[in-house]
């Protein structure tokens, strides 16, 4: 049986990456990852002509902006978010329903607002962003559901994994703490922020689980188990590494930053099989 195309976009960033692999593994696709280098997804013309020539049975876009707060405090730097955030996935899943094909998009849950005590958020709760970075995002997931086509919106939260091959990637949460473990043995870590943290190769085998199970499309949540704030995770990191740092947890107020974050946005996942806790993750990250 011929092999099915895949197309992941963003191929470099954090998620990007693990997505070509994983996808690579499974015989049943043929995989072409693409990024800035192959491809500008905002040139849309030209990203259509590409796009439509190689034909993917699956368009993954793991292509975004997700600098928070640099956006929340230019208009230029927001208007590009935008078009990254909303106008791509729009493009996207207009391309994909014209081509017949499934398209996956990721979302953040910086879609909510963090105000529902320790509720936490399922699949179906109704966004209410706080941030331009949030809009921007909450834009493109309905832009993305608006085409009613064949697609995948995946919520996620708090990614780490290898840090991103492209030039402008983000470095986790958790490579962060180990530069800062390099000279110091104090750290300070904000505790009244508590969400998911999200493994990029666990979500990428649950991307591709969902494809492969031919699940219903719509919203997912997939972030690893187990809500946990900066402070939190932090402890969990040092203790597994084995590396003896003082943490001393703290209020979001000492770090200052222009975009505000939600309080409590754990993302529930009530439709699919559970991720394992991000500890567990965590552990296979730091041996790895
Ligand atoms: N990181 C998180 O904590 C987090 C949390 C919640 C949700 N998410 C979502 O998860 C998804 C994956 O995020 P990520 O952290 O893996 O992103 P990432 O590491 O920043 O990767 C994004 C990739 O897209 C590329 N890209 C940017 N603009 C492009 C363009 N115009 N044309 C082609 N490629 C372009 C980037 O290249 P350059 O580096 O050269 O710009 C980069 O390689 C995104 O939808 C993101 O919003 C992430």
């Amino acid at each position: 049986m011929a092999s099915e195309k895949v197309l992941v976009l963003g191929a470099k960033g954090m998620l990007g990456q693990e997505l070509v692999r994983v996808f690579s593994v499974d015989k049943k696709y043929e995989v072409t990852g693409w990024d800035r280098e192959e491809i500008d997804v905002t040139n849309f013309s030209e990203a259509e002509r590409k796009i439509k020539k190689y034909a993917p049975r699956i368009i993954i876009n793991a292509a975004a902006y997700n600098a928070v707060d640099l956006c929340e405090e230019s208009e230029e730097e927001y208007q590009r978010a935008l078009t990254l955030n909303a106008e791509v996935p729009k493009f996207l899943a207009c391309l994909a329903k014209d081509l017949d094909a499934v398209s996956v998009h990721y979302s953040t849950d910086y879609v909510f607002d963090g105000e529902n005590g320790n509720e936490g958020y399922d699949e179906r709760a109704e966004p209410n962003p706080i941030s331009k970075y949030g809009k921007s995002k909450w834009e493109g997931e309905k832009n993305v559901l608006a085409q009613s086509g064949k697609s995948y919106l995946i919520r996620l939260s708090k990614l780490f994994g290898k840090p991103a091959l492209s030039i402008g990637g983000k470095k986790s949460f958790f490579e962060k703490m180990l530069e800062v473990a390099k000279d110091k043995s104090e750290v300070s870590a904000v505790d009244d922020e508590k969400s998911c943290f999200t493994y990029a190769p666990d979500l990428a085998k649950a991307t591709l689980a969902l494809i492969r199970d031919n699940a219903p499309y719509g919203i997912y949540h997939l972030p690893n188990e187990k809500p946990a704030t900066w402070y939190g995770a932090a402890l969990e990191l040092f203790r597994l590494a084995k590396m003896d740092m003082t943490v001393e947890a703290v209020p979001a107020e000492t770090f200052p930053r222009p975009a505000r974050r939600p309080k409590y946005s754990a993302l529930l996942n009530t439709k699919r099989p559970l991720l394992r806790s991000y500890t567990e993750a965590l552990k296979e990250f730091l041996e790895s």
